[in-house]
């Protein structure tokens, strides 16, 4: 069977069973800052299970693309994918709404689905529920229609972890689940949503729905009685194209090109809904998997350009059920890889400087490093360097082992995971501060005040020197903000002066940061700032300081994708270091917060 036809059984199946069809919604989610990603095909649903009234349907069957990171370390295995597609039927406002069902339509549409149409032989099959847990009660209901299967071989009772699901983000419904196995892998998750995650507990929800998934790309590899996901046709014709521009053997190399495979495809359909690389939040995940498939380019000994050459692939492949548009995705994944490609070569001229630095040194380190052993000394490259060489280089410990074995050195990897803790544990504190539509990475805590400091600057420059203007650009670090503004000439003494009081002011004042996310129509009708050249999504976020979106006391609105502190007080005192400039009609300030 393709995939193609697979897609299309299933969807067909469920129209006959009175669903309404859906398409796939982007892999951005709709309003909804309390995920990066699309990861589950309930996600364009979810409002719909509290407020089955504002559903459109009662029951609807879509084929999803999803995105997840949670698993990208499996991502090499037989079936684990960052992108894949989700096959879903789902029912909202369960018994009120016409036509809505649950749990026992639900489960006799799997069982028809899978043995009926797909022709599973029902000896291969077996299914889990809910045996109560976490306070939870045991879905007995489903208990009960399972036992009703005359032909189901074989029920498992499962705990909270196995057969609960919900998103696990605030406010998203969840509940119990019934799962489908065929050949002991897990092919169909129920879920019966009959709570809602109110503060980190399960309350239960007024209205009941169903929302259901399986892997496309799982699916079709135990129908074709293939060995893994690799095998079929959404992901062969990536695999030969590996072979082809690497000259080495998928065989020897399976990890390397399972991952490649997967994460160039990711990168492929996050560019193409508009996820760009970048330094913050969806952006930065996308570039750590576009970058990490370079990586593991290289390792495969590909040393030029590549990514892009994937895309005509990937949207061949997906031609009857996706556009991509490629030119657009080809264009950003060069770009992307061009970039990283230099720094790639700067951080192997420093992997090797510092490999000969700490080899010269290695006469005063050896004590140190002895093990025991007598006269036997090894070398092992301590955990703060692997953890450098990661942060500016965005090394992966994998290359930087690959390398040192190479040079046969051993790493510690210990200390690289505690250095890596510290940071963590560091930028967890800055998120701390921190909006929810931050769940970024991005969160270096001194970044995020130059950041906001970044819009008050911004905005006395518009109060002191006039509406004409604009950012032109900005660069932050954790030391300084530099930011480029249009205007013709250098501001006198009196000007630059005014500028930093007005700042200041601002911050002694300690302004409240807000958010609101709007259509970019209704932002620029506020007043709000943006450098409209860029190209926004359907809804922007803007940082008012001060008021919100629509008051009149706010001193400072910027469209911004964040994130910010929560209030200008957090900040500091601000000083401007220098103003020079930057381009014709273009001036450029960078200053610090003290
Ligand atoms: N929403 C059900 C699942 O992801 O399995």
């Amino acid at each position: 069977m393709t995939s193609n036809e697979l897609r299309q059984k299933f969807l067909d199946f469920f129209e006959e069973k009175g669903h309404k069809v859906i398409s796939s919604s982007s892999l951005i989610p709709d309003n909804d800052p309390t995920v990066l990603f699309t990861t589950a095909g309930m996600q364009q649903f979810k409002p719909f299970y509290a407020e089955p009234d504002k559903a459109p349907y009662a029951s609807v069957a879509s084929v999803q693309k999803c995105l997840r990171t949670s698993d990208i370390e499996e991502v090499g295995d037989d079936t684990h994918l960052t992108f894949f597609e989700m096959l879903g039927n789902f029912s909202f406002g369960y018994p009120e709404k016409k036509d809505s069902y649950f749990k026992k339509e639900a489960i006799s549409f799997a069982w028809e689905f899978l043995t009926g149409k797909l022709k599973v032989d029902k000896s291969r099959i077996y299914a889990t529920y809910f045996k109560g847990e976490k306070g939870i009660p045991e879905d007995k209901e489903s208990l009960e229609i399972l036992k009703k299967i005359k032909d189901l071989k074989k029920i498992e009772p499962q705990g909270f972890e196995d057969n609960f699901w919900s998103l696990g983000t605030e406010g998203s419904p969840g509940g119990p689940t019934v799962e489908f196995y065929i050949d002991g892998i897990e092919i169909w998750n129920l879920v019966f949503n009959e709570y809602s995650l109110q503060k980190g507990k399960y309350e239960p929800l007024k209205h009941k729905g169903v929302d259901t998934g399986m892997g496309l790309e799982r699916l079709l590899t135990t129908l074709n009685g293939h060995k893994d996901v690799y095998e079929t046709d959404l992901c062969l014709p990536l695999i030969e194209k590996i072979e082809e521009i690497s000259g080495k053997k998928y065989k020897e190399n399976e990890n390397l090109f399972r991952i490649i495979c997967d994460h160039i495809k990711t990168a492929v359909f996050a560019v193409n809904d508009g996820i760009l690389p970048s330094n913050k939040e969806a952006g930065y995940v996308v570039r750590r998997i576009i970058r990490r498939a370079i990586v593991k380019g290289h390792q495969l000994g590909i040393n030029k350009n590549f990514t892009s050459d994937f895309v005509d692939i990937v949207s061949a492949i997906y031609k009857e059920t996706y556009k991509i548009q490629a030119d657009k995705v080809k264009k950003e994944l060069e770009s992307e890889e061009e970039r990283f490609r230099k720094t790639l070569k700067m951080g192997l001229a420093q992997f090797n400087k510092t490999i000969q630095n700490y080899r010269d040194s290695k006469g005063e380190k050896v004590s140190e490093l002895y093990t025991g052993e007598a006269y036997e000394f090894e070398e092992i490259l301590p955990g703060k360097v692997i953890f450098d060489l990661y942060q500016t280089y965005g090394f992966p410990i994998e290359l930087t082992k690959e390398l040192a074995q190479e040079k046969e050195l051993d790493v510690d990897e210990k200390g690289f995971q505690e250095e890596f803790k510290k940071h963590q544990d560091l930028s967890r504190t800055a998120s701390a501060g921190m909006f929810k539509g931050g769940l970024a990475d991005s969160g270096d805590p001194q970044v995020v005040k130059y950041h906001t400091a970044a819009h008050l600057l911004l905005a006395a420059l518009q109060e002191v020197l006039g509406e004409h203007v604009h950012q032109k650009g900005s660069n932050l670090t954790a030391d300084r903000l530099r930011l480029d503004f249009s205007h013709p000439e250098k501001l006198t003494d009196e000007e630059r002066q005014k500028v930093e009081d007005w700042v200041n002011d601002k911050i002694e004042k300690k302004l409240e940061v807000h958010l609101d996310e709007c259509d970019l129509e209704t932002a620029k009708s506020k007043g709000a700032e943006g450098e409209f050249t860029e190209k926004y999504g359907d809804k922007v976020k803007v940082y008012s300081i001060g008021g919100d979106l629509s008051s009149k006391e706010a001193v400072s609105k910027e469209i911004c994708g964040g994130p910010h502190v929560e209030n200008t007080g957090e900040l500091g005192h601000f000083r401007i270091k220098n103003e020079t400039s930057s381009s014709k009609g273009v001036r450029r300030i960078k200053a610090t917060l003290e």
